[in-house]
Order: structure tokens, then C-alpha cells, then sequence
């Protein structure tokens, strides 16, 4: 049974990244978090910045009332500020924010905001502290998934595929790349803890193909593994068509369905996985509570496609699914950088 509360071992873990994240007794921080947050991890953040000889603010906010058709879970999108000037000024005038929230600040809206006076923002997944430890964000990560957003930010076009039947083509022209080590020095930018991921965002009518989730494979938001496979036909960013028998897809549609939203079948983002010390087999170890299934979207040489919103393609929907793949290769203009779910180069 994992119990949660506060250890010392998890005071130190908050208290290294942090570190990592360049902060120090001459600067300002804030504990940006709602009642629905992991009480554990929003203490241990505290006591963290406590022994680096900061003083934190908290910002609590009531989680908001439920506007959506389903369970909203893994979108990245937080809610929770829902646009309120006071909050949006205390977090920009600090140096350093812990998002505690439990969806995220990474896509919501207020970020561009509160990262524009230079504020630097750690997202703490929301996952038990057992699972942060164990995801300590590396150093030698870091060049590497600079390679890769690189390697994305050059590249005009990404072709995936796999032995199941992948295959699918993106137009990256334009396409908005980043992606993410686990932590932050840099003023004015977010990163999430855990992290390892290399993403685009492709613009407008740029994805088009073929994906085959196979058994084993997941859907996030459910927090289940495919054991029946799903076949995704996609035309110009739309899933146009889910094939296959079993509960797996009949899931996709329904849930997908439920938003009433065209916009919930379109390509959020797309990418790869490249946290060595990420698994694909944790997922089970963990109550559904215990997990955000941070880790599943970012294991070494996952493919990940999403649906749902996309901002530079002009889509916003709240229905959001994160489905890493096993087994998938990648190329962009024809360099290998993922064969058979095995990184290849320089992002090994
Ligand atoms: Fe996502």
C-alpha cells in the first residue's frame, strides 16, 4: 500500500528540483493551487522552499463548478485562475511558481500572462510523491530534448509508422515545436515535473494517415491500456473514423462524442517520449488517484499522438486524449529519430 504523506526523503526530492530550477534565498516564490490539489504535494513544496531559505505565498482557489458534458482529466489546461487579474498579478510578480493545480497551467490561458514579466513556472504533475521521486528530473536529459525540439523546429515534415499499421504524415511547416527536461532556469517559461517530451503543434490541414493503436498501447485519459486494437483514420487533422470491436474503441467514440464538439476528433499534439527513467508498465502499480500518468506520456521512444485542442490551429475544446504508443517509428525529412520505440542518435 502507498500511503500519502509527508516524508523527509520527499522534502528533500522538492527541494533538489528546486535547486535545479535555480531557486534561492533572494528570491520571491508562490504555491499556486486549489482544493481539489494533492494536499501532500502542496506541503512538501512548502517545506521545500523552506529549507532553500524561501518564504512562500499560497494561492488557493475553490476548484471551479463542472461545465463539461464528462470528467475533464490529463489535459494540461488548468481552469482554476478562470481569469482573475489578482491572481494573474501575484504569480507574475514572483520569480518562481509551484503549479499545484491538478490539471496544469501548461495550456491555460492566463500563462502567457503570468510568464511575461519573467516569472519561471514548475508544474508538479499531479502524481503521488512516490512516483516524483522516482521521475527526479537528470541533467543529461536536458540536451537531449533540445536536440530533439531542434531536430522538430528544422524539419518539414514527420512521418510515422509502425509493423500494426501506422502511417501517418504531418506537415510541420510552421508548426510550433517544444518540450520539456523537468525543470526550469529560464525566466518567463513553464516546465513540467515529470518531464521528457518532444512535441509539435501542427498548424491547420497538416496531418493525414493512418494510426493503429495496438494492445498495450493507452489511452490517458481513461488511464488504461488498449487491449483491443483501435484504428484512426485521419483526414486533414480529423479523426474521420474509429474501426474496431472492442471496448477500446467504443470508449474513443463515446467519450469523444460526448464533448458535442467536432473540434474534440481533431490532432492536438504530436511527438515522442524521451525520458529513459519513465516506464510503460507503471501504470498499474498505481491507484487511478495515485496517478496522472505523467510518466506514460513521456517514456523513451513512445510515440504520442493527441486529440483535442490545438490554439495554432484555431481549436479549443476541453475533451482531450494523450495516447502514447509502443512499437512506432519516426522520421522528420527522412532522419530516423525513434525506430521501432528505441530513440536513435543523439536523443539515445
Ligand atoms: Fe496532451
Amino acid at each position: 500500500m502507498l500511503v500519502e504523506r509527508i516524508e523527509g526523503k520527499w522534502i528533500d526530492v522538492f527541494a533538489r528540483v528546486f535547486e535545479m530550477c535555480a531557486v534561492d534565498d533572494t528570491q520571491s516564490a508562490a504555491i499556486l493551487s486549489e482544493t481539489q490539489s494533492r494536499g501532500t504535494n502542496v506541503n512538501l513544496a512548502e517545506l521545500a522552499l523552506d529549507r532553500l531559505g524561501v518564504r512562500p505565498i499560497h494561492i488557493v482557489l475553490p476548484t471551479l463548478r463542472q461545465s463539461a458534458p464528462v470528467p475533464v482529466r490529463s489535459t494540461g489546461a488548468s481552469d482554476a485562475i478562470a481569469g482573475s487579474p489578482a491572481v494573474i498579478s501575484a504569480l507574475s510578480a514572483v520569480d518562481f511558481v509551484v503549479d499545484c493545480t491538478v490539471e496544469g497551467l501548461l495550456h491555460a490561458p492566463e500563462l502567457p500572462q503570468i510568464l511575461a514579466d519573467g516569472s519561471r513556472v514548475l508544474m508538479v504533475s499531479n502524481e503521488h510523491p512516490e512516483a516524483l521521486e522516482r521521475l527526479m528530473p537528470t541533467q543529461d536529459l536536458e540536451p537531449k530534448v533540445k536536440s530533439g525540439i531542434k531536430k522538430l523546429i528544422k524539419a518539414s515534415e514527420m512521418h510515422v509508422t509502425s509493423a500494426a499499421g501506422t502511417d501517418v504524415v504531418v506537415d510541420l511547416t510552421e508548426a510550433p515545436c517544444g518540450g520539456g527536461w523537468g525543470y526550469t532556469t529560464q525566466p518567463g517559461s513553464i516546465s513540467h515535473w515529470p518531464g521528457g517530451l518532444c512535441l509539435a503543434f501542427p498548424k491547420a490541414n497538416t496531418v493525414n494517415g493512418v494510426i493503429v493503436m495496438d494492445r498495450g498501447d493507452m489511452n490517458l485519459t481513461f488511464k488504461r491500456y488498449v487491449e483491443s486494437p483501435i484504428t484512426l483514420t485521419i483526414e486533414n487533422d480529423y479523426v474521420v473514423d474509429v474501426a474496431g470491436e472492442g471496448t477500446d474503441a467504443a470508449l474513443f467514440r463515446s467519450y469523444s462524442d460526448a464533448w458535442g464538439d467536432r473540434d474534440a476528433y481533431a490532432t492536438s499534439h504530436i511527438g515522442w517520449g524521451m525520458n529513459p527513467g519513465a516506464r510503460w508498465d507503471t501504470l498499474p502499480l498505481y491507484d487511478r488517484s495515485q496517478t496522472n500518468g505523467t510518466e506514460q506520456r513521456a517514456f523513451a521512444g513512445n510515440f504520442l499522438y493527441s486529440t483535442g485542442a490545438n490554439e495554432h490551429a484555431g481549436r479549443h475544446t476541453l475533451g482531450h486524449f494523450d495516447l502514447p504508443m509502443r512499437n512506432h517509428s519516426v522520421t522528420l525529412d527522412g532522419e530516423s529519430v525513434v525506430v521501432n520505440g528505441v530513440l536513435q542518435g543523439d536523443l539515445a
